[in-house]
């Protein structure tokens, strides 16, 4: 389930991640993913002074891969802060539907280590996805 190219999608959140904008968390996360033709792209989070305007690095991430052109989420992983689990919110998991499969791994750590991995379809069961329009 962990492909060769997970020390690279880490060390390439891990870098981004010391880019996110929080001054009202400090809650730092970055994120990284493999595209369909195993390219990496990041993305980290973007907090703002309206508070719900705040965006997620997994947001980030994805808008930086539609706009590369690439449509295919193989695999995402997120560093966030602390040593607990960094597992996306409920909102995210549903953007990572838009463009991952049921299998799709999303890898969580922490800035030094792999906590988990799990597939998109146990953090979203019975999802609503393109296929179900
Ligand atoms: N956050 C993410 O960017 N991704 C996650 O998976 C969980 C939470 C951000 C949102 C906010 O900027 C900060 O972490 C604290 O919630």
């Amino acid at each position: 389930m962990i492909s060769e190219y997970f020390v690279q999608m880490f060390d390439a959140a891990k870098k981004a991640r010391e880019n996110a904008h929080v001054p009202y968390s400090k809650f730092k996360v970055g994120a990284a993913i493999l595209t369909e033709d195993n390219h990496i792209v990041v993305g980290c989070n973007v907090e703002n002074a309206a508070y719900p305007q705040s965006q997620c690095a997994e947001a980030s991430a994805i808008g930086n891969m539609v706009s590369l052109g690439f449509t295919t989420i193989k695999e995402i992983l997120v560093i966030g802060s602390g040593n607990l689990l960094c597992s996306p919110c409920g909102a995210c998991r549903q953007r990572i539907r838009e463009f991952a499969s049921l299998s799709t791994p999303i890898h969580m750590c922490n800035i030094n280590d792999h906590l988990k991995t799990s597939a998109l379809e146990e953090l979203l069961p019975d999802s609503f996805g393109p296929e179900n329009l």
